[in-house]
């Protein structure tokens, strides 16, 4: 489904009833990513999966997206599809970031909340040169070339073995993405503040969902997020890179059919 916002057109897709479950994808990645929990949790929900600006079919934009502007992307989006009633809101690692943003601008819209291979750290002076140097590449050489680099260590070893399909479609889905949507959420994500803070001020359910064998957000930094957490759970998934809900669907499912279950 399509809808117009105040500087771009972005893409979506709802499905099921009951409580809102706003799902925020990864980079450089979109809403597809959420295919296996669309399928698998919509009997209990009202899965909302939005297309970020830049990203899958929604509109791109030039310039810095912030995490904070993606954050009010998603307000308005929600308020525009008349959603103005608090949501679980789950992000996968940039949604996670996104989702931290959210929270701090707008606590009264959230009852709920998950966090999926994400971080609450901010980036090093090393890594924000490093996505200055990405976002250079893909404006310069196009999403492949960003794509062919994060490929060999998005996921579990296992799950290079054992699904080369997945391999392949979350490549095409990288490949999918505009240069310039990989620019602007580099850039942005490059800015985000560190988030310590925030886990300590949210006072929602909040579950903590990582992959054992992530290699871009190591297991430490969900442990370290759920000792500050106030109200969370924190569930490691075992054969699981920094992808766990395509990597391992049915045990990332059966952990947020609990968590939503025990709301
Ligand atoms: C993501 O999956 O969203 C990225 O790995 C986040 C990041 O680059 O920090």
């Amino acid at each position: 489904m399509r809808i117009e916002l105040h500087d771009f057109s972005m893409e979506y897709d709802e499905r099921g009833s009951g409580i809102p479950l706003l799902l925020v994808h990864g980079f450089p990645f979109n809403r597809h990513m959420w295919e296996p929990q669309v399928q698998g949790l919509s009997d209990i929900a009202r899965i909302i999966t939005p297309d970020l600006r830049g990203h899958g079919d929604s509109e791109f934009t030039r310039g810095s997206y912030t995490m904070d502007k993606l954050a009010g992307d998603l307000y308005e989006f929600l308020t525009e599809i008349g959603v103005t009633q608090p949501v679980i809101i789950g992000g996968l690692s940039m949604g996670g970031y996104i989702t931290f943003a959210f929270y701090r601008k707008y606590p009264e819209r959230v009852a709920a909340v998950i966090l999926a291979s994400t971080r609450a750290t901010a980036d090093t002076e090393e890594g924000k040169l490093r996505r200055e140097e990405m976002a250079a590449l893909a404006l310069e050489s196009g999403s492949g070339a960003v794509a062919e680099g994060m490929l060999p260590k998005i996921m579990s070893p296992k799950t290079y073995e054992n699904k080369p399909e997945l391999v392949e479609k979350m490549k095409r889905m990288m490949e999918k993405t505009s240069p310039q949507g990989i620019a602007g959420a580099l850039l942005g994500m490059k800015e985000r503040p560190d988030s310590t803070g925030t886990l300590q001020q949210i006072d929602k359910p909040t579950l903590v969902i990582h992959g054992a064998d992530d290699q871009l957000a190591p297991v430490q930094e969900a442990e370290s997020m759920q000792a500050i957490l106030k109200t969370s759970h924190l569930q490691v998934i075992q054969g699981a890179g920094h992808l766990p809900n395509l990597e391992q669907p049915e045990q990332f499912n059966r952990t947020v059919r609990e968590f939503l279950g025990s709301l």
